[in-house]
């Protein structure tokens, strides 16, 4: 990674991810002169995975969705679509319990002072419950969606997913349905993965030619079979915490696979089918199924033809037969794909039960 100012973002020690203090913003043009995604590179061990913000060209100016962080770079991208498109008017913070998505937002609500800032209902920190203003959030001009209002509301749909009581405070997200594009703009509740790489780690490849290695030993040399391996290694890494196929996750670099870890990536992307993030489908909803169940079959009322998720691949083409399709086989109850890969997020789910950290599953 070529590191210089204009990707410096100061405040990574506040959530000490991969790349660090370097991180680059690309910028990506989805529905002309209407809709954007910035994309940075964020992860665990070198286990770099996209995170997206969305902006949308509204009436009034931008609204910023999932704010990533505000290095120069990315304030520059702003910066240009302001100048051509209207101010900054309106940020938001999606997720109640998101923290790799609210550790940018006070920094970003900075560098735009005249914009409001929305938040999703339920914020808590961990392990201490502050408030929001000693976060950095701006108080005088942060509001809460859903229970003090919701901007936009001629322009925009907002669907919540939420609440699901979790042990330290809820999980809650809030999505927005944008009428002129026919855009659904979610955060970690609907992912698509595929072989298609993310821009950015074609530009870095690093992250993939070390996790495309079966020993340190071997060469770090760049070849499309190797970034492809990389890839297939980080998607399954970052999907499922630590897959089923992985030996010994932190004592070892690179990780050693065992055989068969293809087939689990063949399972999770279907080609990059959309679907209810497995992290989520384990860890989150075994409890309250059924609002799971409710929202999808409210998106599929909506007169969409994407959808833009926060992680992975965007957009995902997708119209109502597709989310009534996700809806019933949800309702349904059908066995997930990549079952073997899930053992490890149900001994957590267990776990944490057991702990008395999350309620319950249901019955
Ligand atoms: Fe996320």
């Amino acid at each position: 990674m070529q590191a210089s100012h204009r990707d410096y973002w100061g405040w990574w020690p506040l959530l000490p991810l991969y790349p660090y203090g370097h991180r680059r913003t690309l910028r990506r043009q989805l529905v002309a002169n209407q809709l954007w995604v910035f994309e940075q590179l964020q992860g665990l061990f070198a286990v770099a995975v996209p995170i997206r913000m969305t902006v949308l060209k509204l009436r009034q100016g931008l609204l910023l969705y999932a704010p990533v962080a505000p290095t120069p770079e990315c304030l520059e991208l702003l910066r240009e679509l302001e100048s051509a498109h209207g101010p900054v008017v309106t940020i938001v913070h999606s997720t109640a319990s998101g923290l790799e998505h609210k550790v940018a937002v006070p920094a970003m609500a900075r560098a735009f002072p005249a914009a409001d800032l929305w938040v999703a209902p339920g914020q808590w920190s961990f392990p201490l419950r502050l408030p929001l203003s000693w976060l950095g959030f701006p108080a005088s001009r942060t509001r809460v969606l859903f229970e003090q209002g919701l901007p936009h509301g001629d322009q925009l749909d907002w669907l919540p997913l939420g609440p699901v009581p979790l042990g330290p405070g809820p999980f809650f997200e809030a999505c927005i349905f944008h009428r002129a594009t026919g855009s659904l703009l979610v955060t970690d509740g609907l992912i698509s993965v595929s072989d298609q790489r993310p821009e950015l780690l074609e530009q870095d490849p690093s992250p993939l030619l070390f996790h495309g290695r079966d020993s340190g030993s071997e060469p770090m040399d760049d070849t499309e079979e190797r970034r492809r391996k990389g890839w297939r290694r980080l998607v399954l890494f970052a999907c499922y915490l630590r897959p089923q196929a992985v030996d010994q996750v932190l004592n070892r670099f690179p990780f050693r696979w065992r055989p068969g870890w293809q087939q689990d990536f063949e399972a999770i992307s279907r080609q990059g089918a959309l679907q209810v993030a497995p992290i989520l489908e384990e860890l989150v909803f075994p409890r309250h199924r059924f609002l799971m169940g409710d929202w999808l079959q409210r998106c599929a009322q909506l007169p969409l033809t994407q959808v833009v998720p926060a992680h992975f691949q965007a957009p995902v083409a997708a119209n109502s037969t597709t989310l009534k399709a996700l809806a019933e086989a949800w309702q349904r109850g059908d066995k997930p794909l990549g079952g073997d890969d899930r053992r490890l997020l149900r001994q957590f789910n267990r776990r944490l039960e057991q702990m008395g950290l999350v309620p319950m599953t249901d019955p």
